[in-house]
Protein backbone atom coordinates (compact mmCIF):
# COMPACT_ATOMS: atom_id res chain seq x y z
CA UNK A 1 0.00 0.00 0.00
CA UNK A 2 0.96 3.38 0.21
CA UNK A 3 3.60 3.67 2.91
CA UNK A 4 5.94 1.29 1.07
CA UNK A 5 9.32 2.72 0.76
CA UNK A 6 8.07 6.46 2.09
CA UNK A 7 10.42 8.36 3.72
CA UNK A 8 10.35 10.05 7.66
CA UNK A 9 12.30 12.60 8.99
CA UNK A 10 11.96 12.60 12.65
CA UNK A 11 12.61 15.20 14.69
CA UNK A 12 12.95 15.71 18.27
CA UNK A 13 13.37 18.23 21.26
CA UNK A 14 13.06 18.10 24.82
CA UNK A 15 13.88 14.93 27.78
CA UNK A 16 14.92 11.44 27.35
CA UNK A 17 11.07 10.08 26.99
CA UNK A 18 10.32 12.40 24.55
CA UNK A 19 13.60 10.89 22.73
CA UNK A 20 11.82 7.08 23.55
CA UNK A 21 8.49 8.32 22.33
CA UNK A 22 10.21 8.86 19.00
CA UNK A 23 12.41 5.83 19.06
CA UNK A 24 8.88 4.01 19.76
CA UNK A 25 7.04 5.48 16.82
CA UNK A 26 9.89 5.51 14.70
CA UNK A 27 9.91 1.34 15.53
CA UNK A 28 6.60 1.31 14.31
CA UNK A 29 7.04 3.17 11.48
CA UNK A 30 9.99 0.97 10.33
CA UNK A 31 7.96 -2.37 10.72
CA UNK A 32 5.16 -0.89 8.32
CA UNK A 33 7.83 -0.68 5.64
CA UNK A 34 8.55 2.81 6.14
CA UNK A 35 12.55 4.00 5.91
CA UNK A 36 14.60 6.94 7.37
CA UNK A 37 15.21 9.58 5.47
CA UNK A 38 18.58 11.25 4.83
CA UNK A 39 16.86 14.85 6.27
CA UNK A 40 13.71 17.36 5.76
CA UNK A 41 14.56 17.47 1.97
CA UNK A 42 14.31 14.38 1.43
CA UNK A 43 11.62 13.44 3.17
CA UNK A 44 7.90 12.13 2.41
CA UNK A 45 6.66 12.22 5.99
CA UNK A 46 7.66 15.04 8.76
CA UNK A 47 7.08 13.85 12.37
CA UNK A 48 8.20 16.54 15.15
CA UNK A 49 8.61 14.63 18.92
CA UNK A 50 7.58 18.45 20.50
CA UNK A 51 8.61 19.31 24.21
CA UNK A 52 6.35 22.02 26.14
CA UNK A 53 8.72 22.85 29.19
CA UNK A 54 10.01 25.73 28.24
CA UNK A 55 9.19 28.89 25.68
CA UNK A 56 12.43 28.20 23.87
CA UNK A 57 11.26 24.26 22.97
CA UNK A 58 7.91 25.05 20.88
CA UNK A 59 9.95 28.40 19.42
CA UNK A 60 12.20 25.80 17.74
CA UNK A 61 9.45 23.43 16.89
CA UNK A 62 7.49 26.46 15.15
CA UNK A 63 10.37 27.78 13.06
CA UNK A 64 10.37 24.33 11.63
CA UNK A 65 6.90 23.91 10.58
CA UNK A 66 7.39 27.60 9.19
CA UNK A 67 10.31 25.34 6.81
CA UNK A 68 7.93 22.93 6.23
CA UNK A 69 5.31 25.08 5.16
CA UNK A 70 8.19 25.79 2.57
CA UNK A 71 8.82 22.51 1.55
CA UNK A 72 4.87 21.77 1.18
CA UNK A 73 4.73 24.35 -1.20
CA UNK A 74 6.90 22.21 -3.57
CA UNK A 75 6.23 18.88 -2.75
CA UNK A 76 2.13 19.06 -1.80
CA UNK A 77 2.31 15.20 -0.84
CA UNK A 78 4.62 16.25 2.16
CA UNK A 79 2.85 14.91 5.21
CA UNK A 80 3.24 16.84 8.57
CA UNK A 81 2.79 15.32 12.06
CA UNK A 82 3.14 17.21 15.50
CA UNK A 83 3.58 14.87 18.28
CA UNK A 84 4.16 15.09 22.10
CA UNK A 85 3.66 17.50 24.67
CA UNK A 86 3.07 21.29 22.41
CA UNK A 87 0.42 19.02 20.36
CA UNK A 88 -1.03 18.11 23.89
CA UNK A 89 -0.93 21.67 24.95
CA UNK A 90 -1.18 23.89 22.16
CA UNK A 91 -3.49 21.24 19.66
CA UNK A 92 -5.61 24.76 18.34
CA UNK A 93 -3.23 27.34 17.91
CA UNK A 94 -1.09 24.16 15.73
CA UNK A 95 -4.41 24.08 13.63
CA UNK A 96 -4.87 27.53 13.11
CA UNK A 97 -1.05 29.11 13.00
CA UNK A 98 0.11 25.53 10.39
CA UNK A 99 -2.94 24.99 8.65
CA UNK A 100 -0.53 22.57 6.45
CA UNK A 101 0.21 20.31 9.50
CA UNK A 102 -1.60 16.68 8.74
CA UNK A 103 -1.31 15.36 12.58
CA UNK A 104 -1.41 16.71 15.88
CA UNK A 105 -1.10 13.73 18.19
CA UNK A 106 -0.95 14.45 22.16
CA UNK A 107 1.06 12.48 24.69
CA UNK A 108 -1.47 9.59 25.22
CA UNK A 109 -2.13 9.09 21.46
CA UNK A 110 1.00 9.38 19.49
CA UNK A 111 1.02 5.40 19.22
CA UNK A 112 -1.25 5.16 16.91
CA UNK A 113 0.92 7.47 14.57
CA UNK A 114 1.20 5.30 12.34
CA UNK A 115 -2.53 3.95 11.38
CA UNK A 116 -3.37 8.17 11.52
CA UNK A 117 -0.23 8.77 9.02
CA UNK A 118 -1.69 6.12 6.73
CA UNK A 119 -5.38 7.57 6.97
CA UNK A 120 -4.23 10.93 6.08
CA UNK A 121 -2.06 9.44 3.33
CA UNK A 122 -5.04 7.71 1.75
CA UNK A 123 -7.84 9.50 2.54
CA UNK A 124 -6.08 12.96 3.24
CA UNK A 125 -7.67 15.45 5.74
CA UNK A 126 -6.21 16.49 9.15
CA UNK A 127 -6.33 13.92 12.27
CA UNK A 128 -5.86 15.82 15.65
CA UNK A 129 -6.51 13.79 18.54
CA UNK A 130 -5.29 14.65 22.17
CA UNK A 131 -7.42 12.77 24.00
CA UNK A 132 -7.11 11.65 27.87
CA UNK A 133 -8.06 9.40 30.77
CA UNK A 134 -8.97 5.55 30.00
CA UNK A 135 -7.43 6.01 26.35
CA UNK A 136 -3.93 6.64 28.15
CA UNK A 137 -1.77 4.60 25.96
CA UNK A 138 1.27 3.46 27.90
CA UNK A 139 1.23 -0.25 27.00
CA UNK A 140 2.99 -1.30 23.98
CA UNK A 141 6.06 0.38 24.36
CA UNK A 142 6.66 -3.26 25.36
CA UNK A 143 6.02 -3.94 21.43
CA UNK A 144 9.11 -1.66 20.67
CA UNK A 145 11.61 -2.62 17.63
CA UNK A 146 14.64 -3.43 18.44
CA UNK A 147 15.88 -1.98 15.21
CA UNK A 148 15.58 1.23 15.76
CA UNK A 149 17.22 1.67 19.02
CA UNK A 150 20.00 4.38 18.78
CA UNK A 151 22.66 2.29 21.26
CA UNK A 152 23.28 -1.15 20.96
CA UNK A 153 23.80 -1.71 24.75
CA UNK A 154 22.30 0.53 26.77
CA UNK A 155 18.21 1.37 26.60
CA UNK A 156 16.17 3.49 28.58
CA UNK A 157 12.32 2.46 29.53
CA UNK A 158 9.64 4.57 30.43
CA UNK A 159 7.66 2.93 33.64
CA UNK A 160 5.70 6.14 34.31
CA UNK A 161 3.81 9.10 32.60
CA UNK A 162 2.93 12.11 34.13
CA UNK A 163 2.91 14.17 37.09
CA UNK A 164 0.57 14.35 40.86
CA UNK A 165 2.86 17.27 42.09
CA UNK A 166 1.85 21.17 41.34
CA UNK A 167 5.29 22.76 41.12
CA UNK A 168 3.83 26.53 40.05
CA UNK A 169 5.79 27.03 36.74
CA UNK A 170 5.37 23.35 35.64
CA UNK A 171 3.48 22.71 32.20
CA UNK A 172 4.15 18.51 32.91
CA UNK A 173 1.06 18.21 34.82
CA UNK A 174 -0.88 19.48 31.77
CA UNK A 175 0.87 18.01 29.10
CA UNK A 176 1.40 14.80 30.50
CA UNK A 177 -1.36 14.56 33.53
CA UNK A 178 -1.90 12.25 36.27
CA UNK A 179 0.68 9.57 37.02
CA UNK A 180 0.25 6.30 35.02
CA UNK A 181 2.63 3.52 35.59
CA UNK A 182 3.08 0.52 33.72
CA UNK A 183 3.13 -2.69 35.36
CA UNK A 184 6.14 -3.88 37.07
CA UNK A 185 5.64 -7.70 34.82
CA UNK A 186 4.83 -5.84 31.69
CA UNK A 187 7.93 -3.57 32.75
CA UNK A 188 9.96 -6.81 33.80
CA UNK A 189 9.93 -8.51 30.57
CA UNK A 190 10.50 -5.41 28.64
CA UNK A 191 13.94 -5.74 30.14
CA UNK A 192 14.38 -9.58 29.19
CA UNK A 193 13.84 -8.80 26.12
CA UNK A 194 16.60 -6.02 25.64
CA UNK A 195 18.51 -8.31 27.76
CA UNK A 196 18.48 -10.81 25.23
CA UNK A 197 18.67 -8.45 22.22
CA UNK A 198 22.63 -7.12 24.19
CA UNK A 199 21.44 -4.54 26.03
CA UNK A 200 23.81 -4.06 29.59
CA UNK A 201 22.29 -1.05 30.91
CA UNK A 202 19.02 0.03 31.54
CA UNK A 203 17.27 3.57 32.60
CA UNK A 204 13.99 3.55 33.95
CA UNK A 205 12.08 6.81 33.08
CA UNK A 206 9.21 8.87 34.93
CA UNK A 207 8.83 12.12 35.50
CA UNK A 208 8.43 11.50 38.63
CA UNK A 209 9.73 8.62 39.54
CA UNK A 210 10.18 7.76 42.96
CA UNK A 211 6.20 7.22 42.95
CA UNK A 212 6.19 4.44 40.31
CA UNK A 213 3.89 1.58 41.16
CA UNK A 214 1.68 3.56 43.51
CA UNK A 215 -1.21 4.23 41.05
CA UNK A 216 -1.57 0.14 40.88
CA UNK A 217 -1.03 -0.27 44.21
CA UNK A 218 1.87 -2.93 43.26
CA UNK A 219 5.93 -3.09 43.85
CA UNK A 220 7.40 0.25 44.00
CA UNK A 221 10.49 1.67 42.58
CA UNK A 222 12.67 -0.34 44.75
CA UNK A 223 10.61 -3.61 44.09
CA UNK A 224 11.04 -2.91 40.55
CA UNK A 225 14.71 -2.56 40.85
CA UNK A 226 15.68 -5.34 42.41
CA UNK A 227 13.63 -7.31 40.37
CA UNK A 228 15.44 -5.70 37.75
CA UNK A 229 18.77 -6.51 39.42
CA UNK A 230 17.94 -10.03 39.50
CA UNK A 231 17.58 -10.50 35.17
CA UNK A 232 20.92 -12.20 34.31
CA UNK A 233 22.88 -10.26 31.81
CA UNK A 234 21.71 -7.22 32.37
CA UNK A 235 25.06 -5.17 34.21
CA UNK A 236 23.61 -1.66 35.32
CA UNK A 237 20.36 0.14 36.43
CA UNK A 238 19.50 4.03 36.41
CA UNK A 239 16.41 5.42 36.89
CA UNK A 240 14.98 9.54 36.24
CA UNK A 241 13.63 12.08 37.88
CA UNK A 242 13.84 12.17 41.75
CA UNK A 243 11.92 14.61 43.29
CA UNK A 244 13.34 15.20 46.33
CA UNK A 245 9.95 15.63 48.02
CA UNK A 246 9.01 11.78 47.28
CA UNK A 247 12.45 10.09 48.72
CA UNK A 248 12.61 8.65 51.97
CA UNK A 249 15.80 6.83 53.84
CA UNK A 250 14.45 3.30 53.51
CA UNK A 251 14.60 4.05 49.25
CA UNK A 252 18.18 5.02 49.74
CA UNK A 253 18.90 2.01 51.99
CA UNK A 254 17.70 -0.46 49.64
CA UNK A 255 19.33 1.68 46.44
CA UNK A 256 22.32 1.12 48.24
CA UNK A 257 22.08 -3.01 48.46
CA UNK A 258 22.04 -3.28 45.15
CA UNK A 259 25.34 -3.23 42.98
CA UNK A 260 23.90 -3.11 39.91
CA UNK A 261 21.97 0.22 40.96
CA UNK A 262 24.46 2.89 39.98
CA UNK A 263 25.62 5.32 42.40
CA UNK A 264 24.18 8.06 40.67
CA UNK A 265 20.92 10.14 41.41
CA UNK A 266 19.57 12.97 39.46
CA UNK A 267 17.40 15.11 42.35
CA UNK A 268 16.23 18.32 41.04
CA UNK A 269 16.38 20.83 43.73
CA UNK A 270 15.19 23.96 41.64
CA UNK A 271 16.44 26.20 44.03
CA UNK A 272 18.45 26.89 47.22
CA UNK A 273 16.23 29.42 48.64
CA UNK A 274 13.12 28.48 50.90
CA UNK A 275 11.16 31.61 49.80
CA UNK A 276 11.86 30.74 45.97
CA UNK A 277 10.80 26.76 46.65
CA UNK A 278 7.79 28.20 48.31
CA UNK A 279 6.83 30.10 45.84
CA UNK A 280 7.40 27.27 43.08
CA UNK A 281 5.10 24.97 45.45
CA UNK A 282 8.17 22.16 45.74
CA UNK A 283 6.46 20.97 48.85
CA UNK A 284 10.03 20.85 50.34
CA UNK A 285 13.12 23.33 52.00
CA UNK A 286 16.74 23.43 51.52
CA UNK A 287 16.99 21.87 54.75
CA UNK A 288 14.66 18.73 53.68
CA UNK A 289 16.68 18.78 50.80
CA UNK A 290 20.23 18.40 52.12
CA UNK A 291 18.71 15.90 54.35
CA UNK A 292 17.75 13.56 51.33
CA UNK A 293 20.98 13.89 50.22
CA UNK A 294 22.76 13.32 53.35
CA UNK A 295 20.29 9.84 53.24
CA UNK A 296 21.80 9.00 49.68
CA UNK A 297 25.57 9.48 51.20
CA UNK A 298 25.16 7.89 53.77
CA UNK A 299 23.78 4.75 52.09
CA UNK A 300 24.71 4.56 48.63
CA UNK A 301 28.54 4.21 48.63
CA UNK A 302 30.38 6.59 46.22
CA UNK A 303 26.55 8.09 45.23
CA UNK A 304 27.41 11.33 42.95
CA UNK A 305 24.01 13.46 42.74
CA UNK A 306 23.22 15.57 39.72
CA UNK A 307 20.64 18.76 39.64
CA UNK A 308 18.13 21.45 38.22
CA UNK A 309 18.20 24.25 39.04
CA UNK A 310 15.91 27.69 37.88
CA UNK A 311 17.36 30.97 37.61
CA UNK A 312 15.06 33.75 37.59
CA UNK A 313 11.68 32.28 39.25
CA UNK A 314 9.15 35.55 40.04
CA UNK A 315 10.66 37.62 42.83
CA UNK A 316 14.09 35.76 43.06
CA UNK A 317 15.96 38.21 44.66
CA UNK A 318 20.26 38.47 44.00
CA UNK A 319 20.45 37.04 47.94
CA UNK A 320 17.88 33.92 47.19
CA UNK A 321 20.33 33.52 44.17
CA UNK A 322 23.57 33.75 46.43
CA UNK A 323 21.44 30.81 48.30
CA UNK A 324 21.64 28.54 45.28
CA UNK A 325 25.21 29.25 44.44
CA UNK A 326 26.17 28.32 47.71
CA UNK A 327 23.88 24.95 47.52
CA UNK A 328 25.50 24.21 44.64
CA UNK A 329 29.13 24.26 46.37
CA UNK A 330 27.95 23.07 49.24
CA UNK A 331 26.14 19.51 47.72
CA UNK A 332 29.20 19.32 45.40
CA UNK A 333 26.82 18.14 42.58
CA UNK A 334 28.35 16.51 39.88
CA UNK A 335 26.53 17.81 37.27
CA UNK A 336 23.90 20.63 36.84
CA UNK A 337 21.27 21.63 34.34
CA UNK A 338 20.27 25.42 34.61
CA UNK A 339 17.41 27.29 32.86
CA UNK A 340 16.38 30.92 32.94
CA UNK A 341 12.59 30.66 33.96
CA UNK A 342 10.00 30.70 30.97
CA UNK A 343 6.27 31.69 31.69
CA UNK A 344 4.18 28.48 30.62
CA UNK A 345 0.54 29.43 29.50
CA UNK A 346 -2.19 28.59 32.20
CA UNK A 347 0.17 27.65 35.06
CA UNK A 348 -0.06 29.13 38.36
CA UNK A 349 3.04 31.06 38.22
CA UNK A 350 1.69 32.78 34.96
CA UNK A 351 -1.85 33.23 36.55
CA UNK A 352 -0.31 34.74 39.83
CA UNK A 353 3.24 35.37 40.22
CA UNK A 354 5.06 38.45 37.36
CA UNK A 355 7.84 37.27 35.49
CA UNK A 356 9.76 39.95 36.95
CA UNK A 357 13.51 39.14 36.88
CA UNK A 358 14.32 40.83 33.47
CA UNK A 359 15.93 38.80 31.07
CA UNK A 360 19.33 40.04 30.72
CA UNK A 361 19.42 39.66 34.71
CA UNK A 362 18.38 36.05 34.31
CA UNK A 363 21.04 35.61 31.62
CA UNK A 364 23.69 36.83 34.29
CA UNK A 365 22.20 34.46 37.06
CA UNK A 366 22.36 31.16 34.25
CA UNK A 367 26.25 32.05 33.25
CA UNK A 368 26.91 32.51 36.77
CA UNK A 369 25.57 29.71 38.46
CA UNK A 370 27.12 27.45 35.48
CA UNK A 371 30.48 28.45 35.98
CA UNK A 372 30.03 28.05 39.68
CA UNK A 373 28.74 24.38 38.98
CA UNK A 374 31.79 23.68 36.29
CA UNK A 375 34.55 24.67 39.17
CA UNK A 376 32.50 22.30 41.37
CA UNK A 377 32.73 20.04 38.92
CA UNK A 378 36.02 20.25 37.87
CA UNK A 379 37.18 19.59 41.70
CA UNK A 380 34.99 16.27 42.05
CA UNK A 381 36.64 15.34 38.73
CA UNK A 382 39.95 16.08 39.73
CA UNK A 383 40.05 13.75 42.72
CA UNK A 384 39.46 10.51 40.08
CA UNK A 385 42.95 11.40 38.96
CA UNK A 386 45.24 8.21 39.09
CA UNK A 387 41.94 6.20 40.58
CA UNK A 388 40.51 2.91 38.15
CA UNK A 389 36.90 3.13 37.39
CA UNK A 390 34.56 0.94 35.65
CA UNK A 391 33.54 1.87 32.31
CA UNK A 392 31.05 0.47 29.66
CA UNK A 393 32.64 0.50 26.18
CA UNK A 394 29.99 2.07 23.64
CA UNK A 395 32.32 2.12 20.81
CA UNK A 396 35.23 3.91 19.16
CA UNK A 397 35.48 7.56 20.62
CA UNK A 398 33.90 9.98 17.43
CA UNK A 399 36.94 12.10 17.41
CA UNK A 400 39.31 9.37 17.42
CA UNK A 401 39.32 5.97 15.92
CA UNK A 402 42.79 4.54 17.96
CA UNK A 403 40.34 5.24 21.03
CA UNK A 404 36.78 3.62 22.47
CA UNK A 405 34.61 5.43 24.75
CA UNK A 406 32.87 3.99 27.21
CA UNK A 407 30.61 5.84 30.67
CA UNK A 408 31.74 5.21 34.21
CA UNK A 409 29.18 4.68 36.84
CA UNK A 410 28.36 8.77 37.21
CA UNK A 411 27.94 8.48 33.85
CA UNK A 412 30.99 10.65 33.22
CA UNK A 413 32.33 9.92 29.65
CA UNK A 414 35.98 8.29 29.39
CA UNK A 415 37.80 8.33 26.65
CA UNK A 416 40.54 4.97 26.82
CA UNK A 417 43.50 3.82 23.71
CA UNK A 418 41.74 0.63 22.45
CA UNK A 419 39.94 -1.53 19.37
CA UNK A 420 36.61 -1.04 18.67
CA UNK A 421 36.09 -4.79 19.49
CA UNK A 422 35.54 -3.67 23.37
CA UNK A 423 32.57 -2.44 22.37
CA UNK A 424 29.87 -3.27 24.33
CA UNK A 425 32.04 -4.86 27.40
CA UNK A 426 32.68 -3.65 31.23
CA UNK A 427 36.45 -2.75 31.52
CA UNK A 428 38.62 -0.83 34.25
CA UNK A 429 40.51 2.06 33.67
CA UNK A 430 42.98 3.98 35.48
CA UNK A 431 42.01 8.37 34.97
CA UNK A 432 45.15 9.72 33.49
CA UNK A 433 43.83 13.00 32.50
CA UNK A 434 41.01 15.23 33.41
CA UNK A 435 39.55 17.10 30.79
CA UNK A 436 36.50 19.83 31.45
CA UNK A 437 33.78 17.20 29.81
CA UNK A 438 35.35 14.49 29.64
CA UNK A 439 38.09 11.83 30.82
CA UNK A 440 40.82 10.17 29.92
CA UNK A 441 42.21 6.48 30.75
CA UNK A 442 44.15 3.66 30.15
CA UNK A 443 42.69 0.48 29.83
CA UNK A 444 43.52 -2.32 32.24
CA UNK A 445 41.63 -4.95 32.42
CA UNK A 446 38.26 -6.01 30.90
CA UNK A 447 35.44 -8.93 29.83
N1 LIG B 1 10.93 27.48 33.12
C1 LIG B 1 12.23 27.10 33.22
N2 LIG B 1 12.62 25.86 33.53
C2 LIG B 1 11.67 24.95 33.77
N3 LIG B 1 11.75 23.65 34.10
C3 LIG B 1 10.49 23.17 34.21
N4 LIG B 1 9.60 24.13 33.95
C4 LIG B 1 10.31 25.25 33.69
C5 LIG B 1 9.94 26.58 33.36
N5 LIG B 1 8.67 26.98 33.28
C6 LIG B 1 13.02 22.96 34.32
C7 LIG B 1 13.08 22.37 35.73
C8 LIG B 1 12.90 20.90 35.48
C9 LIG B 1 13.54 20.75 34.12
C10 LIG B 1 13.16 19.51 33.39
O1 LIG B 1 13.11 21.89 33.43
O2 LIG B 1 14.37 22.64 36.26
O3 LIG B 1 13.53 20.11 36.47
FE1 LIG C 1 7.22 19.45 36.93
FE2 LIG C 1 8.99 17.85 38.07
FE3 LIG C 1 7.35 19.31 39.55
FE4 LIG C 1 6.44 17.26 38.20
S1 LIG C 1 7.91 17.19 39.90
S2 LIG C 1 5.48 19.27 38.33
S3 LIG C 1 7.68 17.34 36.37
S4 LIG C 1 8.98 20.03 38.16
Amino acid sequence: GAPAGRRVHLVTYGCQMNELDAELVLGDLLRRGYRRAAGLEDADVLLVQTCSVREHAEAKVWSLLGRARQMKRERPDLKIGVLGCMAQRAKDEIVRRAPHVDLVLGTATFRAAVEDLETVTEAGGRITRVGRGAAVDVLPDADRNVQSRPDPFRAHVTVMRGCDHHCTYCIVPATRGKEVSRPLGEVLDEVRRLVADGVREVTFLGQNINTYGKDRGEGGLCALLEQACAVEGLHRVRFLTSNPFDMTEDMMRRFGRLPKVMPWLHIPAQSGSDRVLAAMRRAYTVDGYREVVGWARQHIPGVEITSDFIVGFPGETEADFEATCRLVEEIGFLQCYVFKYSVRPRTVAARHLPDDVPEAEKQRRNVALLACQDRVAQGRNARLLGREVEILVEGPSKSDPTRVTGRDHHNRLVHCPGPSTLAGRLARAVIEEVARHSLLGRIVAHE
